[in-house]
Order: structure tokens, then C-alpha cells, then sequence
């Protein structure tokens, strides 16, 4: 959560840090703010996002050919002017930017109180601008020291951009938990919390890793630990396009990201499952395979949207390969000591690959020896550089907050592993695993197909949009669907909703139902079919208006139901790649109807790099 972004170079740098900013908003868009450097610093921040920021610095000074700036989410104090980044600290020596949280920031607040500094903010990145002044002004080091020290003392996590008033011709960047990236280009450095503000400049990068100091004028970069031992860069290339990261005709991205998961399904299996022989190849995951075919027990970890996909995943590890599954909220496992055996494989699923909880949890695994395996989106973050092995789902950058292209490409790599694993176990015949395969290479032109009803979901939008609370229902596979289209439609429309599974509903929920619940029941064909039937008779004698997600043809359902939406049929194993479409487009256009931010809902951010 927040966003940084940084350049030093030739060019001016406010152009590069809005536009950054503006890529970045999707990590925390409560405050926002930026210092530039022209000899002399100038700070403008302002409370609010990027556009007040931009109205903010209009007629002001914005020279410069050095810069950071930050989007925040806040997490010490609120939303304000004085809360919001760049911090200087008291006597001007440093400016930081910073993401993250410094835990044992009181203790270092106090002690800096104690030696005569006053705070103008409650943020903890203030407190670690003035601990670098401390240390600089008291041991008369360089600003470099200053900040290696500085990083020796602090508990917690960090990315951060340093700049100083002596050493004005230069940026020193830090990570410790929070991401950073650098953008090399000639005579020029890009810095971001992801690559997707340095892109259109620079296709080299290098990912720092945690600990690591790199102290940057435009033309030299020097890598080092915190501890100053020197590192040689690693430069690597970015496989990115920029029209990846626009919003390409769409009102919005969540709406673009949506119509894109055709073409993601594909980018997923693309390499992976062979046109011709159905041959079945994950590469990133070969070197742990007999560990995973031999595994007594797999543990999937992830939050949100990720943890709903691992619900998936368990039906379908369980339902093919025949693997005892347990699935688990990443925050509650890391903090319950849970028992994990040195056999036991550990799947951690993250769109973003940085979710602390995640990253956290897989720590506790690898300390226990099991095998951690990475199920990430964004390539070269700390997820799968902290696993032993993984599997990228490549949906393409996921910019709206509420995660729709991500969760059916998790799914995807779900489906690849377990059919994999089915063949490997012998728990599914030859004949099976043809028709999984060509199941799963058939759903992006279903989901087509299903995107036709977009203006059939719109009317029933409209006719539920000032509902104040929604009931998701579904069996088997589909009940981690349920939870899911409840989310959604809670994460951007701010619409109390709940999912459960249908059964349940009689030993609780079915107390809410009365002719204002609207209760959406993913009720395709399947062997539960007709339990789910009953279930939704029990909803209608009790006057709730039922929005059903049906195969196309269904006759029961369509005759009881007060409005359906029709998915192709298709084999229970792929079901929840269909149904959870609908719910998706559902919430979008409910939340667009009352006026909310889809793309940035209120309290949300995309990427959760705090506990
Ligand atoms: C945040 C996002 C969710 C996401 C969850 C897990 O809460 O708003 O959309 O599902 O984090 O994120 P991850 O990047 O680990 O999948």
C-alpha cells in the first residue's frame, strides 16, 4: 500500500511523477504529494488523490530534474496535509517517502523527543526522516551512513526514497518488505513501487530486494546492503506493453479487466498446455513435482479474492488428484502456530505477490521445511522470489482494486495443476484428462459468450442497485463463487452482502429473507442440481427475489426464478470460470449506478503491504 515513484535525470521530473503517481493510485489514493529538487526542494502535498494534487501544484513552481512523490494509504494518522508524503525532517537535512509501517516508531519518537525533536505529522516516516537527521548531524557521517544506520535501528518494513540538502544531486532508495523497483535508462533513474510508472521510459529495471540501499545520482548507481556490503546490480527486462496499463476505451479499468479475461485465460495456459496434444507442461513448478505428487496434505494460503480461488482450488486438488486440502486466511495461519509437516506443500496465492499476510505466512512455512509454492501475478515481486517454486498466472497487469482477471487466471493455474497432478497420481483415467484439458482450453469463448449478457446484468442492476443488503448462494464449486460475487459487490458498491453455502442458508440467512433481499443463486447443472432447486424454492416462499446464474436451456430455475442469466454448459470443474463472470459485471454496474469509485473504492488499496 502507497505508492512511490522517484526520478532523477535529465528531463523534468513532474511530468514523470504524476504520471506515475496517476499509475500507482490503485496502492492508496487518500493523500498525495511530491518534492522536487532544483538545487533548492520545494514539498506540495495536499489531502485527497493525485487530481488535487495536480490542481494543487497548478500555478506553482514544479522545476526540476529531480523528484518523488507519493500516493498514500494511510495506516499512523489520518488523511491529511501534514500526514501526507514527502516528509522533511526538522531542520531540512532529509525528505523521505516511504511505504510501509516502522513498528517500533514510538520508541524512536520518544527518544528523538527526548533529544529536543518536535513532529508536525503522526506518521511514522517522519519519525524516520528525523532519526536519519539525528544521525547524521550527530556522527557527522554522510547521508548514506546516515540512512544505512538509520535502517539498523528501525523494525518493520520499507521502501523508501531519500533525499538530502548536502548531497543535492542525489536519490538513495531502501527496501525492507515493501516493493522497489529502479528504471535504467541513459543518463537517468526511474524509481516505483511497481514497474508500471517506468515503462514508457525504460524497459531495464532492477528489483531490490529486502535490505538492499541503492544510492543513486543520474549517472552511477551503487547497490550495497544496509550492512554496506556491495551487491552488483542485477538488470533485468521488463515483459510489459503500455497499452497493458491504460484503460483502452474502457469507463474503467475494473470494466476493461472484465472483457480482457478471454484473452488472460489464454495468456495462461499460453506455453502450458499444448494446441495439439493437450500435453500439460508447468515449468516453474518441475523441480518440486514429485514433492507435490507425493504431498500428504497441501495447505493453499491467501487473502480476499486469492483466498477464494484457493477455495476453488481445494474442491478441484481434491475432486482430480486425490490431495487432502486445507485452505487457510494467510493472516490466520501465520499468527495460530499451525502444524506443518516438512511433507506438506504450501501453496501461496497473490495476485500482487506482496500481500504481507501472504509473504509472512510462507516465511513460517519454509522455517517448518514444507515446500512453498508461488500461484503470483506480478512478476518479479517478493512472493516468488521468497518460494521455492511457482506458477505466474500472466493475467497482465491488474490495475482496478476489486481483482476480477486475476481470480480466474489463480483459478486457471488451480485447474492446470490439479489436472497435472490427476494424470501424474493415476486418480483420473487418460480419457478424463482429455476432456478436463479441452474443458478448460474451451472456457475464454464461453466467458465470450457470457459477456453478451452484459446489457441483460445492466437491467437487473438497475433494479437492485438501492438494495441495502444482497445474499450470494452456492454449492460445491460453486460456493466459493458465492463468496466471491459477494465481495465484489461489497468491495465497490458498498452494499452489505454475504455469501453461503446454499445449504446453510436454513440455519441462519433465511431469518433475512423477505421481499427486499435480493438473493443470487449460481445454480448451474451439476449434481446438486436439484438441492439447489429446493433451495430457491425456500427463498421464494418467503418472497425473496431470486437472480439466478442458470445453463443455458435450464427450465426449472428460469420458471421459479425472477430473473436469470445464462452461462454454457460446461464440466463442473471449470464451472466457477463462468459463473463468477456474471457476478462480476453484476457489481460493476450496480456501483457505477450509485456513483461509487470502481476503480478505487473507498479504504481499499490494491496491494496490501501492511498486517
Ligand atoms: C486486497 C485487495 C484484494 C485482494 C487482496 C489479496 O484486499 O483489495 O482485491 O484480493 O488484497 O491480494 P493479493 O495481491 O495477495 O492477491
Amino acid at each position: 500500500m502507497c505508492g512511490i515513484v522517484g526520478y532523477i535525470g535529465t528531463k523534468q521530473a513532474y511530468p514523470i511523477l504524476i504520471n506515475g503517481l496517476k499509475r500507482l493510485e490503485y496502492r492508496g489514493y487518500d493523500s498525495a504529494g511530491i518534492a522536487l529538487i532544483n538545487g533548492e526542494s520545494r514539498i506540495y502535498k495536499v489531502k485527497g488523490k493525485v487530481s488535487d494534487l495536480e490542481s494543487f501544484v497548478e500555478n506553482k513552481d514544479k522545476s526540476g530534474t529531480i523528484g518523488m512523490g507519493h500516493t498514500r494509504w494511510a495506516t499512523h494518522g489520518e488523511p491529511t496535509n501534514n500526514n501526507a508524503h514527502p516528509h522533511e525532517s526538522q531542520n531540512g537535512h532529509f525528505i523521505v517517502i516511504h511505504n510501509g509501517i516502522i513498528e517500533n516508531y514510538s520508541r524512536l519518537k520518544k527518544r528523538l523527543e527526548d533529544r529536543g525533536y518536535k513532529f508536525k505529522s503522526d506518521t511514522d516516516t517522519e519519525v524516520l526522516a528525523n532519526l536519519i537527521e539525528y544521525i547524521y548531524l550527530k556522527g557527522k557521517v554522510s547521508a548514506e551512513i546516515a540512512v544505512r544506520l538509520a535502517l539498523t535501528k528501525v523494525i518493520g518494513a520499507y521502501g523508501l526514497l531519500v533525499t538530502n540538502k548536502t548531497e543535492n544531486n542525489q536519490i538513495i532508495a531502501a527496501r525492507n518488505g515493501s516493493p522497489l523497483v529502479i528504471g535504467v535508462g541513459k543518463n537517468e533513474y526511474f524509481f516505483a513501487s511497481d514497474a508500471t510508472p517506468i515503462i514508457e521510459y525504460t524497459k531495464s529495471v532492477i528489483y531490490l530486494n529486502d535490505y538492499d540501499v541503492a544510492i543513486v545520482t543520474k549517472d552511477e548507481l551503487t547497490l550495497k546492503t544496509i550492512k554496506n556490503d556491495k551487491i552488483i546490480p542485477k538488470i533485468q527486462k521488463l515483459n510489459l506493453d503500455i497499452g497493458e496499463i491504460e484503460k483502452g476505451g474502457y469507463e474503467h479499468f475494473m470494466l476493461k479487466e472484465i472483457y480482457e479475461q478471454p484473452k488472460s485465460i489464454k495468456d495462461t495456459f499460453r506455453g502450458r498446455v499444448s494446441t495439439e496434444t493437450n500435453e500439460l507442461i508447468l515449468g516453474g513448478i518441475h523441480n518440486v513435482l514429485d514433492k507435490l505428487i507425493n504431498a500428504k496434505r497441501i495447505i493453499i494460503i491467501g487473502c480476499g479474492t486469492s483466498w477464494h480461488a484457493g477455495l476453488v482450488g481445494e474442491y478441484l486438488l481434491e475432486d482430480i488428484a486425490k490431495i487432502p486440502v486445507e485452505v487457510e486466511y494467510a493472516s490466520e495461519f501465520r499468527y495460530r502456530r499451525p502444524i506443518i509437516f516438512p511433507d506438506d506443500v504450501v501453496i501461496a496465492i497473490s495476485q500482487s505477490g506482496e500481500t504481507a499476510d501472504t509473504l509472512a505466512a510462507i516465511k513460517l512455512a519454509k522455517k517448518a521445511n514444507a515446500t512453498v509454492i508461488g500461484v503470483c501475478n506480478v512478476v518479479g515481486s517478493s512472493i516468488p522470489r521468497e518460494t521455492d517454486a511457482g506458477v505466474y498466472t500472466h493475467a497482465g497487469p491488474e490495475i482496478g482494486v476489486a481483482s476480477t482477471k486475476a481470480f480466474t487466471a489463480q483459478v486457471t493455474v488451480l485447474a492446470m495443476m490439479a489436472i497435472l497432478l490427476g494424470k501424474e497420481r493415476k486418480t483420473i483415467s487418460d480419457e478424463k484428462y482429455e476432456r478436463l484439458i479441452t474443458e478448460l482450453k474451451n472456457t475464454p469463448e464461453k466467458i465470450k459468450k457470457i459477456l453478451t449478457h452484459d446489457n441483460e446484468i445492466k437491467k437487473i442492476a438497475k433494479l437492485y442497485k438501492n438494495a441495502s443488503n444482497f445474499l450470494y448462494l452456492g454449492r460445491g464449486y460453486l460456493f466459493p463463487v458465492a463468496l466471491e460475487g459477494a465481495l465484489k459487490l461489497k468491495e465497490i458498491s458498498y452494499i452489505h452482502a454475504e455469501g453461503y453455502p446454499a445449504a446453510e442458508m436454513k440455519h441462519g440467512p433465511i431469518a433475512l429473507i423477505d421481499e427486499n433481499m435480493p438473493v443470487v443463486v449460481i445454480a448451474t447443472k451439476d449434481k446438486s442440481y436439484e438441492k439447489i432447486v429446493s433451495n430457491i424454492q425456500e427463498v421464494k416462499a418467503r418472497k425473496g427475489k431470486v437472480i439466478s446464474i442458470v445453463t443455458e436451456g435450464d427450465i426449472a430455475i428460469t420458471n421459479m426464478a425472477d430473473h436469470i442469466i445464462e452461462v454454457p454448459e460446461s464440466h463442473v470443474v471449470v464451472s466457477a470460470l463462468l459463473t463468477v463472470i456474471p457476478l462480476q459485471l453484476l457489481s460493476y454496474h450496480i456501483a457505477v449506478m450509485r456513483g461509487c469509485n470502481v476503480d478505487q473504492p473507498r479504504n481499499l488499496a490494491k496491494s496490501v503491504t501492511v498486517e
